[in-house]
Order: C-alpha cells, then sequence, then structure tokens
C-alpha cells in the first residue's frame, strides 16, 4: 500500500483530550504509539499496519476490551455476541449472522419507512426541534419494533427509559477509572437490572406470541428460527442475551450517524442541493436500493463520508493475550490495554488529503478499499468487525432519504457544532433545527 507522507503530524483535538487522558501530549507522530494519561501503560496505535495486525492479521492474539468480556462484566453486556470471544464467539456469529445478510435487512425497509412516518406528520414548520434527540426516539422505535413487532405509546415510552437507564450505568462503567467498580451495589446499577429484567420480559412475552401463532418482531421471529453449532436453537436466556448486546449496539450508533449527515448537509448546503436533484432523478427508494453505490454516489459518499469525519464508534481497545511484535516496531506486553481511535485515524493526512474537509467523492476511487481496516475502519476490521454493518447503512440510508424526499432543516443559532465523546460520538448539547416542509417532485 501507499506509504503515508514522512513525519505526519497529529493533534489529538481539546474535546477528546478529558477522555484520552489529561496527561497525554497533545501532539502525536502518525506511525508512533502514543502513551496514554499518567502511567502511560496504555498505547493509543497510531500505525495504519500496526492497527491492521491487531484487528485482522494478528486477531487471534488479541481479545476485546476488558471492560467486555470480564467475566464481572458479562452480567452487565450477557453472554450475547458483545461480550464474546475465541471459539464461543467464532461458532455465535457464525449462527446470527443470516439475520442481518442484506437481503434480511432489506426487508426491513417498510419497517423502517413506517416508523418515520410519525416524525413527517408531526414535524411542523419553523418549529425548533432537536434533531438529534428525534433521530434517537426515531432509531430506538425501529430496533424495538423490528424485535418485539407492534408496541403499544406505553410500552415503547417504558422500553425507551430502560435503554437510557442502561447506557448511563455502561457510560459509568466504562469511564470509570476505577477497577471493579462493576460490583458496587449502586442506584444505577439497580436500575440497570431492572431494566434488563423487563428486557428479558419482553422477550418472553414474544417467544410466546410466536409459539401460539400471533405476530411479533421480525429480528425475534429470526433468533427462534437460527440453530447453534450442534443443531439446537438458541434458548430463551440466549435470545435475552443477544437482545441485550443489540441494545447496547443497534440504535446509539445509527443515531449518531444519522445526526452527523444532517449536520454535514446543513454545513455544506451546494452539496445538499445536488443530492437531493439526486434522490429526484433515482425516484422511490425500493428501486434503486440494492443497486451498486455508482447508481447514488452523492448518496453513498455522504454516507463514507460522513463515518470519516465523525465516527460513532470512535474509540475501542484490544488487549494482547501474548507479548508480540507490531509491525511498527513496539513491543507490546500481555495484557497491555491498546486504544484504537477511529477519529483520529481518520484524519491521517498521508492518506486523507485535507483531512478536515468534507469531501463526499474521496471514497468513488477504487483504491479506496485498501484504506478499510487500516485507516478507515468505523466498523471495525477482522473477527470481530460489526456484524449489523448492513442493517446500520440501510437504516440510515432509508431514514435520510424518507426525511429528505419531505424536509429540509434551518439551523437554530450560530455556535459551533461540537461532538461529544461518550460511548458514542455525539453532538454535544443536541443539534437544533427548524425543519421546513420542502416535498421533492
Ligand atoms: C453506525 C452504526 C454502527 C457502528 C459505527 C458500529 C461500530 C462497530 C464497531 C467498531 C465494532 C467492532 C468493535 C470491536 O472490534 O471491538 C462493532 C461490533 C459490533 N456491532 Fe456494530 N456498529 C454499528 C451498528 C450496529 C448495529 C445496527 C448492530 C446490530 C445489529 C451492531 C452490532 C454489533 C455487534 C453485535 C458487534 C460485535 C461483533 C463481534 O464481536 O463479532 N452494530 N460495531
Amino acid at each position: 500500500m501507499k506509504p503515508p507522507m514522512n513525519r505526519c503530524m497529529g493533534e489529538i483535538p481539546w474535546f477528546l483530550v478529558p477522555r484520552l487522558g489529561r496527561f497525554t501530549s497533545r501532539h502525536f507522530e502518525y506511525g508512533t504509539p502514543l502513551p496514554i494519561g499518567l502511567t502511560g501503560r496504555q498505547l493509543l496505535l497510531t500505525d495504519p499496519e500496526d492497527v491492521f495486525h491487531v484487528l485482522v492479521g494478528n486477531a487471534a492474539n488479541y481479545s476485546k476490551s476488558r471492560k467486555l468480556t470480564d467475566e464481572r462484566v458479562r452480567q452487565r453486556v450477557g453472554g450475547g455476541l458483545l461480550g464474546r470471544q475465541g471459539t464461543s464467539h467464532h461458532e455465535r456469529r457464525r449462527s446470527l449472522q443470516p439475520l442481518y445478510s442484506q437481503r434480511a435487512v432489506e426487508s426491513l425497509v417498510h419497517l423502517i419507512e413506517e416508523q418515520c412516518r410519525p416524525l413527517l406528520e408531526n414535524w411542523s414548520n419553523g418549529e425548533p426541534r432537536d434533531l438529534s434527540r428525534d433521530m434517537g426516539r426515531l432509531s430506538q422505535r425501529i430496533l424495538l419494533t423490528a424485535l418485539f413487532g407492534p408496541l403499544t405509546e406505553n410500552q415503547i415510552v417504558t422500553l425507551e427509559q430502560a435503554i437510557r437507564r442502561r447506557r448511563e450505568y455502561t457510560e459509568q462503567v466504562y469511564f470509570s477509572p476505577l477497577p471493579r467498580c462493576e460490583s458496587w451495589p449502586t442506584r444505577r446499577r439497580r436500575l440497570d437490572r431492572e431494566a434488563q429484567a423487563l428486557f428479558a420480559q419482553h422477550v418472553r412475552q414474544g417467544l410466546q406470541d410466536l409459539s401460539a401463532g400471533r405476530p411479533s418482531g421480525d429480528l425475534l421471529r429470526g433468533m427462534t428460527q437460527i440453530s447453534v453449532g450442534d443443531g439446537q436453537q438458541l434458548s430463551e436466556a440466549d435470545i435475552c442475551d443477544e437482545v441485550l448486546s443489540l441494545m447496547s449496539t443497534g440504535h446509539e450508533t445509527i443515531t449518531e450517524w444519522l445526526t452527523w449527515c444532517w449536520v454535514l448537509l446543513e454545513q455544506h448546503p451546494d452539496f445538499a442541493r445536488s443530492w437531493r436533484t439526486e434522490l429526484l432523478r433515482l425516484g422511490p427508494i425500493t428501486g434503486w436500493l440494492g443497486s451498486p453505490p455508482e447508481t447514488a454516489p452523492l448518496t453513498h459518499g455522504l454516507l463514507d463520508e460522513s463515518l470519516r469525519l465523525y465516527p460513532p464508534t470512535w474509540l475501542f481497545a484490544r488487549v494482547p493475550l501474548q507479548a508480540d511484535c507490531l509491525p511498527s516496531g513496539t513491543h507490546v506486553r500481555a495484557g497491555q490495554n491498546l486504544l484504537l481511535c477511529q477519529y483520529l485515524m481518520h484524519r491521517h493526512p498521508g492518506f486523507f488529503p485535507d483531512p478536515e474537509r468534507f469531501d463526499p467523492t474521496r471514497f468513488h476511487n477504487p483504491e479506496a478499499q485498501r484504506l478499510v481496516g487500516r485507516v478507515y475502519f468505523p466498523f471495525g476490521a477482522g473477527p470481530h468487525r460489526c456484524i449489523g454493518d448492513k442493517l446500520a447503512r440501510l437504516e440510515t440510508l432509508v431514514v435520510l432519504v424518507t426525511i429528505a424526499r419531505e424536509f429540509t432543516f434551518d439551523r437554530s443559532g450560530t455556535e459551533p457544532v461540537i461532538p461529544h465523546p461518550g460511548l458514542t460520538l455525539g453532538v454535544r448539547g443536541g443539534y437544533w433545527v427548524q425543519p421546513r416542509r420542502d416535498k421533492l417532485e
């Protein structure tokens, strides 16, 4: 692959500093691992070949973050795919794969469009809305309906609260500098347990409905139909685990992706106009959804470039099982925490000229595929690459297109839009806009 420019310098933006360690040097050189925090025991990898080695080349030697796989933590994330490793991960992943195939996720298009309807009907011209909140509620409703089928407003509100409580607890555990905080009997922990019990109750009810021939969600039905290693079906407990795993992964990331797409469209009005012209030319979404990206170059350019600039998963970790030497020559110890930061790698100036510039044509070049897994990995790479990437892409595309066919947005306020690096990369303080009805015809 093309060698990066010599001595490409990078800078950690100020809003990432509290997350990456206050005692970390702000400036770094791509290619040299950056020690993180006061002790410097954690390393932030900045060499594309090191990233590839850890995620793909020698993936068997690297486990996920202890915050996902530690036995104490399993109670929180459950035994679902997200927290699995090794053979048990491989088998479970192979069984679940058909649920998230292109064909399977395309069957959800109608459901996604339907869930957009209430938003489109309720927005009124000029009324200020926090678009990130609206996208959050929408993506939660899509996931909940895909899982459990039609729900009453009351059920949705209770499940939304449960999702929020799980997220608050996870965030507390994830960013706590204190070891073993997982086992402390805090209020948040209690609320998280209650939230888990609520999901278990919905799974039980959904399974009873299915066996009595009553309708339930496509995803839940799909989970009852897959067979695991020895030909057996997933048990109720297994399904609960996978549902909890989905609740941690399957909507907040999409919320952030959608929000950043709207931000970029507002910041680049010429592109936004050309994009809407493309949508007008393409006609109803079902006519072109499965076509190659070249059919809708601006739509796919927007999706890829927004993920580059604002990757919803902006940081994750790997831990070597055995000591190893990385391609950059760095020696890593068994058990050492290695951080991989998409936000910084996606701005590598050796691979993305003028990296801060929004350029939705960057990925049109066939060479771009070679960046994947090295300097561009919004969905991770290797054996743990996101299993929901097709679902995420389809949902984001359908929601964007459905909304853009009927509305445009004017930004309320002039203050800069600042990323908020939580578990996912959101917008600080929400993203306030005024919807304007503007039907494409
Ligand atoms: C924009 C949306 C999304 C982004 C940016 C994203 C990102 C990621 C990343 C970076 C990983 C790899 C983590 C690692 O290697 O440690 C991952 C794994 C995973 N994602 Fe996603 N994800 C998204 C949407 C989804 C959706 C919709 C689902 C639900 C179907 C999902 C389910 C998962 C699961 C279960 C894993 C663990 C896979 C494994 O270990 O085999 N994600 N995701």
